[in-house]
């Protein structure tokens, strides 16, 4: 995939992956627009890369969604790539009752938020003669960690959502990639300082590496490995399911 030319909005442009990836872009001359809740951090950023804008943005309100949405389409109309990194991971015993406030934090920002925000863009990027989202799921989502067992669940559930979407625009413009990192250090649950998570600089080498060829699967070669041994070739048994069923 080509990674210049573009005008990309990235959600959780204010931290760790999000905002290293629209580094990355920026960077490359792409017209890139940062999302998150920390407006002044994000003008922080901004104002660091010239050039480089900014749209507060809690992906857990639908009204936040479609005003930042809004705002997007208006002040950036040739938008035609959304990354999707917003996320969040809290510590929980699927052993024991789940805590509700959690629970509904993480899949509403981790899940429901990402498909809102998909939801609000995808009509515009089929109208592109070119255009691209890029899901940030994890490894997590293939392989459960039993100690952030709702996090995983969220995950898998956007692995799934991004199989089907792929299938589903299979014949427009619109390219659907699924970054899945490993385990990163970055602000995530406090993975900064932990020396078992990769390097953030060598991911997003790696990752923007990866983004330049043209698997639909993004992920970094340590992984690679271990992703091939727990899962088999889902985009083309995605393909021959769907194709199989026909429309119900
Ligand atoms: N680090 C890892 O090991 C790892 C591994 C696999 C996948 N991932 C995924 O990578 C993505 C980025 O995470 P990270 O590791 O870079 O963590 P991070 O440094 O904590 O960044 C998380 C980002 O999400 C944003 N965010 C959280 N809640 C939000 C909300 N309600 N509305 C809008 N933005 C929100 C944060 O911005 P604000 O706080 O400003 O809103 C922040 O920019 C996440 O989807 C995460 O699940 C991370």
């Amino acid at each position: 995939m080509r990674l210049t030319g573009h005008t990309i909005f990235i959600t959780g442009g204010s931290s760790g992956i999000g905002r290293a990836l629209a580094e990355q872009f920026h960077a490359r001359g792409n017209q890139v627009i940062i999302g998150g809740r920390r407006a002044s951090l994000l003008a922080d950023i901004a104002n660091a890369h010239p050039g480089m804008a900014f749209i507060p943005l809690d992906i857990g309100d639908p009204d936040s969604i479609a005003a930042a949405a809004a705002r997007l389409l208006a002040d950036f109309p040739k938008v035609n790539m959304l990354i999707n990194a917003a996320g969040i991971q809290q510590v929980d015993d699927p052993g024991s009752a789940i805590d509700d406030a959690a629970l509904t934090a993480m899949v509403g920002i981790n899940f429901i938020g990402t498909v809102r925000m998909t939801s609000a863009l995808i009509e515009h990027f089929k109208r592109q003669d070119e255009a691209a989202i890029l899901h940030v799921s994890s490894m997590l989502g293939y392989l459960p960690l039993s100690q952030v067992s709702i996090y995983c669940a969220t995950k898998a559930a956007l692995h799934s959502f991004t199989l089907a979407q792929r299938y589903a625009l299979r014949d427009t413009h619109v390219r659907v990639r699924e970054i899945i990192p490993p385990y990163v250090q970055t602000d995530l649950l406090n993975g900064k300082a932990d020396e078992r998570a990769m390097p953030l600089d060598r991911f997003i080498h790696d990752t923007m590496d990866a983004l330049a060829g043209e698997a639909d699967e993004v992920i970094v070669p340590g992984a690679q490995e271990r992703r091939n041994r727990l899962r088999g070739d889902e985009i083309a048994m995605t393909a021959a399911f769907n194709d199989m069923m026909g429309t119900i």
